[in-house]
């Protein structure tokens, strides 16, 4: 039986790309370093598109043979439009892996899941010995926290109790993120709410204060990664 996956071949990044041709300069940049025969950790986001795209012609042009281990749906998605075989964390072990991030500060502390996906980003960055954070300058910023929310993947039955003790860190607001394209909540991949969160001071401790609450799947702060940043 032929397999009619047009629904997935038609697919298109869903909204214009912000800072598209800074982005382009990194995705060339991140293609340049892949080796045959790896196995390369993909992180979600339109950084993370483009990267996947110039991959997709430098493996296809040099023949060469990779494996992905992708953090989104959006990503999985692309590799099959791209026919890049995609393995995950069970199989393999990842031999670097790239991603973009929402803000990076002068200590490389990020912020990221403004695509709901910084569960899947942290686990992939946690299993590999070497990540690269691809970046516009858009996205330096002196303080975490200047123009994006922390947002916290919270297991649903647990938004109530979350939202409370999450204001006990010291907060400006907490808000349920809210989906397009559907009435109400985002619901994750992983089948999650998520709270974007703004919280009053980020310290070097917050990201462990929040991971500790009962019912917190995972926040969007890195701080204290072993993380390459490149800029564009
Ligand atoms: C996805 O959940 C995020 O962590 C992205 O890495 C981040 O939002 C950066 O997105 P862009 O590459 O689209 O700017």
């Amino acid at each position: 039986m032929k397999w009619e996956k047009n629904i997935i071949d038609n697919l298109k990044w869903p909204v214009p790309i912000t800072n598209r041709k800074e982005k382009e300069q990194l995705a060339k940049e991140i293609a340049s370093r892949i080796k045959d025969k790896e196995v390369i950790g993909v992180g979600s986001g339109s950084t993370s598109y483009l990267a996947l795209l110039a991959i997709a012609e430098r493996v296809k042009k040099e023949k060469m043979d990779i494996r992905v281990i992708p953090t989104s749906m959006e990503i999985s998605f692309t590799c099959v439009q791209l026919g890049l075989p995609q393995v995950t964390l069970l199989d393999k072990k990842p031999d670097w892996t790239f991603d973009g991030a929402d803000e990076v500060d002068p200590g490389y502390n990020l912020i990221k899941g403004r695509g709901g996906a910084m569960f899947k980003e942290k686990l992939l960055i946690r299993n590999s010995n070497k990540t690269y954070i691809l970046i516009d300058k858009t996205k330096r910023t002196e303080k975490l926290g200047t123009n994006f929310p922390v947002p916290v993947e919270v297991f649903p039955p647990a938004l109530v109790y979350v939202d409370q003790e999450i204001k006990k860190l010291g907060i400006e607001s907490s808000t349920l993120r809210s989906a397009q394209g559907k009435d109400r909540p985002v619901i994750t991949e992983n089948g999650n709410y998520i709270l974007d969160v703004h919280f009053t001071e980020i310290t070097n401790t917050l990201e462990k204060q929040i991971k500790e609450i009962t019912g917190v799947i995972e926040s969007g702060l890195f701080i204290g990664y072993d993380v390459e940043v490149l800029t564009h």
